[in-house]
């Protein structure tokens, strides 16, 4: 650490003062409240509060503090929301054909550059996962499913059967052919039990050094005047610097050199909490090879104005696209009709699941990073005084989009790739078991396509079966293990 860090041997035991040279700093920006119970804390707790004091780089967080709030009520980058554009249509038109003209060659190219070692998967997965209660992860959640997996697990599996097609597709089928690298972002609050988690499940069969943790950054949360909360009378209250800080991390961690050293040229970056989630999918791939831009977003139709997606948008007449999040979209705007489609005129929803050239995240790393704008989420906060409110400051992964000389949205069908895991069990929306019943209904579907039968106890819409990950990535497959057999719903159909 800098040079003002202490140490127990530098800290007197009987100071009672604050040191000053800190002290001097925080009034600089107006965050001297911070040492306000220095008087009240034990030696220890003195030291503790001094080197967290210290970590942090305080003229950068003003910065960000005061950029943000001025900024704040406005879209990203300080652009008012009446500059917003909606996606027009006849882009989508021109981004869904191409001179291959089919999901089929799509699909081709993506098992060519998957079995060349070109992708690599980036799972985010630092975030707190509040609405969704609990301690764990997001990732070690279990939804529910006959076969008691968790969300990791399926994403782990999805990854090794993309491995074993890809290998099948060079003609050659031999295990560990094609590897697949995963990074893992995680942040302080989710870092120790993700690692562990992996390791007492062997990393659910993948080798264990193609997997790559990594941690990203946090940011003091701050009051509404832009004041540090303070979490313990030593210790200010830190959130993760939102899933935007992954630029950040990946530059910090050397991992962007990492990936260029493994030949990597293209990065599938998802959420941790969709269920359905088509990890390293060989079509997306192949189609953001074959538009030769370098990032695209898989998007579904929003299904209701207030659903909790943001929209891809595009900023002013002729500007970029980007996404405005569902907690800066203005109510009216959410609603507004296109009166010539009869659609939503903001209807193209983020899944959170992208695609980077890997040339484009370096590009990104070093630019976003000077970026003081974060988003100001108002939540509820950890404090000396209970939970009290306040603002947590983030950045969005798709701040990077206005960034990209080229983009493409990529559509896909919500019940075949869109099962949120948001909110407890027993909300309207979003919930482990609607996700749960995601997964069943359409693998159900899959099973009858290729023979099956079903049969079930309860009501059908309540239940069904669910294939294992590693016979079936996107229902192919499924002739020779389900002709003409008969699966009592709800059960696990594996080999
Ligand atoms: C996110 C998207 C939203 C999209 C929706 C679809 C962002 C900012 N918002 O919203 O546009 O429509 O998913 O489900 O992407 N995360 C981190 N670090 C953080 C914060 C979050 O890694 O500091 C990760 C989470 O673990 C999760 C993902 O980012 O995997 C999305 O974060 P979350 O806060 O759940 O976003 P939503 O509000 O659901």
């Amino acid at each position: 650490m800098r040079e003002l860090m202490a140490d127990a041997s530098s800290l007197p035991q009987q100071r009672q003062t604050p040191p000053q040279a800190l002290l001097e700093r925080l009034k600089d920006f107006g965050q001297e409240d911070a040492f306000a119970l220095w008087d009240e804390l034990s030696p220890e707790e003195r030291l503790l509060l001094v080197n967290d004091i210290e970590s942090l780089d305080l003229s950068r967080i003003d910065r960000v503090i005061r950029c943000s709030f001025r900024s704040h009520g406005q879209h990203d980058s300080g652009l008012p929301m009446a500059a917003i554009e909606p996606v027009p249509e006849s882009w989508y038109r021109q981004w869904r054909s191409g001179p291959l003209g089919t999901e089929r060659g799509w699909w081709k190219m993506g098992w060519k550059a998957i079995s060349d070692g070109k992708l690599a998967v980036l799972l985010l997965s630092g975030g707190q996962g509040t609405r969704l209660g609990g301690s764990d992860p997001k990732g070690c959640f279990n939804i529910g499913l006959p076969s008691g997996k968790s969300l990791f697990q399926l994403q782990a599996e999805r990854i090794l059967c993309v491995q074993s097609l890809a290998a099948e597709a060079i003609n050659d089928g031999s295990a560990g052919s094609v590897q697949i690298h995963w990074y893992i972002m995680t942040s302080p609050f989710t870092d120790e039990a993700t690692r562990k988690f992996f390791e007492s499940h062997k990393f659910f069969g993948l080798e264990p050094d193609q997997v790559t943790f990594f941690q990203q950054g946090t940011i003091p949360c701050v009051s509404k005047d832009g004041r540090f909360i303070m979490e313990t009378p030593y210790k200010v209250a830190k959130a993760p610097d939102g899933n935007g800080g992954v630029y950040t991390a990946l530059k910090s961690s050397k991992l962007l050199e990492n990936m260029s050293m493994r030949g990597i040229k293209y990065v599938d970056c998802y959420g941790v909490d969709n269920a359905l989630v088509r990890v390293a999918d060989p079509t997306f791939l192949g189609y953001f090879i074959d538009k030769g831009v370098v990032t695209a977003a898989k998007v579904v139709r929003k299904a209701y104005p207030q659903e909790k997606v943001g929209v891809f948008v595009r900023r002013g007449k002729g500007g970029p696209l980007t996404v405005v999040e569902y907690s800066e979209l203005d109510p009216s705007m959410a609603s507004a009709i296109n009166q010539g489609t009869g659609r939503l005129r903001y209807c193209w929803s983020n899944v959170c699941l992208h695609m980077f050239t890997l040339d484009f995240l370096n590009h990104v790393a070093n630019g976003l990073e000077k970026d003081s704008i974060y988003h100001l989420a108002e939540k509820k906060i950890p404090s000396i005084h209970g939970h009290t409110m306040g603002f947590k400051l983030e950045q969005f992964i798709f701040d990077a989009f206005p960034y990209a000389p080229s983009t493409a949205l990529f559509e896909v069908l919500r019940e075949e790739e869109f099962a949120p895991v948001k909110n407890i069990n027993g909300s309207t929306f979003d919930t482990p078991e609607s996700a749960k019943l995601l997964i069943l209904r359409l693998h159900s579907r899959w099973v009858v396509a290729a023979g099956g039968f079903l049969t079930h106890s309860v009501p059908l819409y309540a239940t069904g079966v669910e294939v294992s990950p590693l016979c079936s990535y996107a229902g192919e497959n499924l002739e020779a293990i389900c002709r003409g057999r008969t699966f009592h719903a709800p059960c696990e159909i594996t080999f």
